[in-house]
């Protein structure tokens, strides 16, 4: 497996984290390809847990060459503060690569978005307010971006940052008179400082990875948010502002999807959805307490409940699709053990029709009616399982009912947080 890819076929916070952690022993380098510090990852072995947004898992292992791609939006203090961290719980960080092509998140990104987000009021997408979209949106329209290789450059980084703070201070007083304005002065020393620090990891990660391709390394892709979350395949507008399914992997790396030999997609046995946006298979009731409870879904980087239901099949099989995954990872199935019966959404009724397909218009999505399959659970502790034949034949069951539904084999399953808590088929 030279090249391999691992993503998220929901709404996020598949676990993804856990199986690029299991995976990054056979691979030379860990590819990050797209998002910034909004993402998520929790990696738990030897008793301690980590917690990485901007960072690939890969930095976790010795001797793995971790890059940031071009397709990151950069918030380089998260970068250095997570660096800390990680190096505060005693892990002496892998090599670390970051894109000159990568584009920077400024302080005005935050400000700005955070104005959207309450202007708009219950219609709000429910961000993780790190300034993602407000730094993606300046990416696709050229004139007011800056990327981390003009930092590099500090006669056209002040310039460019005088011109684009002022444009900054008029949008923010327009859309709220009372909004603190941005120095540009200030933002430029403490970006320098940034630039000072992290100078010794940025390099153009596009020519690196095409060299490590002709040089045959082993190369994984790491995911962040999940194919639902996609800003062109994904329920818009409740997603992020990136391509966070498969179809990202080309345009955020550089590397073309074509050398990709396993693509694997990471989705939970059942659903969860942080901020706003429909989500047919949520449960408003105790079993979707419990379940957010058992799975402590609360979020990584916001600390915000998760919304929890059912696994939603029509969802996850068009992530699959989308994403093109070969095989999936089921986690998190031992979240589910103490349920008498377990539903599994095979279809939608949208005005009384059925349909399997997910729908592309959001008002579509909102009426959509779960049909469900009931199977029944297992209600024994399977932690300790490390075989697929030592499952109870209930959670067999429920494992192939999704394999069947998302059509795809499961390769993986997770039953714990830890590294030896997966079922490897
Ligand atoms: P943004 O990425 O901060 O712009 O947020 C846009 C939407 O994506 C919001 O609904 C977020 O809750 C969601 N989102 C962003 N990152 C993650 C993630 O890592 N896991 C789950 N949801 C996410």
């Amino acid at each position: 497996m030279a090249v391999s890819a691992v993503v998220g076929l929901q709404w996020g916070d598949e676990a993804k984290g856990k199986i690029v952690d299991l995976l990054t022993d056979q691979f030379e380098i860990v590819v990050r390809y797209l998002g910034g510090n909004n993402a998520g990852h929790t990696v738990m072995f030897d008793g301690s847990t980590y917690k990485l947004s901007l960072l690939p898992a890969g930095i976790l292992r010795p001797g793995v060459t971790s890059v940031i791609a071009n397709g990151v939006v950069l918030n380089p203090k998260a970068l250095l503060s997570e660096l800390k961290s990680i190096k505060d719980q005693g892990v002496e960080p892998g090599n670390l690569l970051v894109s000159d092509r990568a584009h920077v998140i400024f302080p005005y990104h935050m400000a700005e978005e955070a104005i959207l987000e309450k202007n708009r009021g219950e219609k709000a997408i429910g961000t993780t307010m790190r300034g993602i979209g407000t730094c993606y949106r300046d990416k696709i329209g050229r004139t007011h971006a800056i990327r981390v290789g003009d930092l590099y450059r500090p006669d056209h980084f002040r310039e460019r940052l005088q011109e684009v703070v002022e444009y900054k201070n008029v949008i923010l007083k327009a859309l709220d008179p009372s909004a603190e304005t941005v120095c540009a002065d200030a933002i430029y020393d403490e970006y320098c400082g940034y630039a000072e620090q992290i100078s010794g990891m940025v390099t153009d990660t596009t020519a690196f990875l095409h060299r490590a391709l002709k040089d045959n390394k082993n190369m994984l892709f790491e995911g962040a948010q999940g194919s639902l979350l996609d800003i062109d395949h994904g329920t818009f507008p409740y997603v992020t502002s990136s391509n966070s399914s498969g179809c990202g992997i080309q345009a955020g790396s550089g590397v073309p999807s074509r050398v990709i030999d396993r693509m694997i997609g990471v989705v939970k046995s059942y659903t969860t959805r942080v901020g706003g946006g429909p989500c047919p298979t949520e449960l408003h009731c105790e079993i979707g307490n419990h379940i957010r409870t058992e799975g402590n879904e609360f979020g990584t980087v916001t600390g915000r409940p998760r919304r929890c239901g059912w696994f939603d099949a029509v969802a996850t099989s068009y992530g699959a699709r989308v994403s093109g995954v070969d095989c999936i990872a089921v986690m998190l199935l031992d979240v589910l053990s103490k349920l008498d019966e377990l539903k599994i959404c095979e279809a939608y009724e949208i005005d009384g029709e059925r349909t399997t397909d997910l729908p592309s218009q959001i008002q579509d999505l909102e009426r959509a009616k779960p049909v469900y399959r009931t199977v029944p659970g297992w209600k024994k502790d399977i932690t300790g399982v490390r075989r697929m034949e030592d499952f109870p034949k209930e959670a067999r069951q429920y494992i192939d009912t999704v394999s069947e539904l998302v059509e795809r084999p499961v390769e993986f399953v997770s039953i714990g947080p830890d590294r030896d808590q997966t079922v490897i088929l």
